[in-house]
């Protein structure tokens, strides 16, 4: 049960030891599994330790319905979100797995309407650059065909027509960043679980790809500095109350 295996009985029917206990990740596995608080950890206080309630779980048809709701709906509205729904998504991401247990994801929210423009002027700077850079060098296709000049362009022009292509006018954006060598992988799982917590509050969330391209290509500081986080940025997610929902789901084949 301890990853690190810092619990060990050498012999049966003899005491357990603690062995190497500097190797605890602090997970809180022993104290989470003991039914009666046999275990003290000295970083885990019993306050922070809270009985699951099994009866109240959702069945795996719920689920599963929670799952088919989630879409990316982009028709965000002018509705704001209220705080107690954003600690929500917060705090299902922070609920997520993280390598090692390093908990070193950070998860802000940005509605600052003049910070969500420069982020959109950022991208939409980046991408022009990358397409002017990608027709200077006569590479004008990405290896997938897609992440090409003209449609980095075709972002640029919609934008010039006033359309926002980028953010879809969401007035909130989640920020998930971390420094830790598994980060991306780290940010992606809380994503998941903020994306679920925010479906089941009939929020709707899109995941900005673009905004992450061009935080890989362009000035990474410049993001940082108008997001206001220090940490690499890893994921970032639009909000927002959307126009309608969705009334069907399509099947997918796997
Ligand atoms: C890694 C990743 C990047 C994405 N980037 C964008 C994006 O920049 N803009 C956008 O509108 N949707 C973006 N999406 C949303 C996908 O287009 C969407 O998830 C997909 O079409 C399936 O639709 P669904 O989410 O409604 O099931 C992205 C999704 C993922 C997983
Ligand atoms: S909290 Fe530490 S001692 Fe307890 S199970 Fe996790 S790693 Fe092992």
């Amino acid at each position: 049960m301890c990853p690190p295996h810092i619990f060990m009985q050498l012999e049966k029917l003899t005491p357990v030891r603690v062995v190497k206990a500097d190797n605890c990740i602090l997970c809180g596995h022993c104290v989470d599994v003991c039914p009666v608080h046999a275990i003290e950890h000295s970083e885990i206080p019993y306050e922070k330790v809270h009985k699951i309630d099994y009866n109240n779980m959702p069945s795996p048809e719920q689920l599963m319905n929670l799952l088919h709701a989630r879409r990316s709906n982009r028709t965000f509205t002018d509705r704001n979100i209220q705080d107690d729904a954003f600690e929500q998504i917060i705090e299902a991401g922070y609920y997520a797995p993280t390598a090692v247990n390093n908990r070193g994801v950070k998860i802000k929210v940005v509605s600052d309407p003049e910070k969500l423009k420069q982020v959109l002027d950022y991208v939409l700077d980046t991408f022009g650059e990358m397409a002017k850079k990608m027709r200077e060098s006569g590479e004008e296709s990405s290896a997938d065909g897609y992440f090409g000049a003209a449609m980095l362009e075709g972002l640029v022009k919609a934008a010039k027509r006033g359309k926002d292509p980028i953010l879809r006018g969401a007035k909130y954006l989640m920020v998930f960043t971390s420094n830790h060598k598994m980060g991306l992988r780290d940010c992606q799982l809380a994503y998941q679980n903020s994306s679920l917590m925010a479906q089941a509050l009939g929020i709707s969330q899109v995941y900005l790809g673009y905004v992450c391209n061009a935080y890989e290509e362009g000035d990474k500081q410049k993001l940082k500095d108008i997001l206001g986080v220090e940490d690499e940025i890893q994921t970032v997610m639009a909000l927002g109350i959307p126009a309608f929902r969705y009334t069907n789901y399509t099947e997918r084949d796997f």
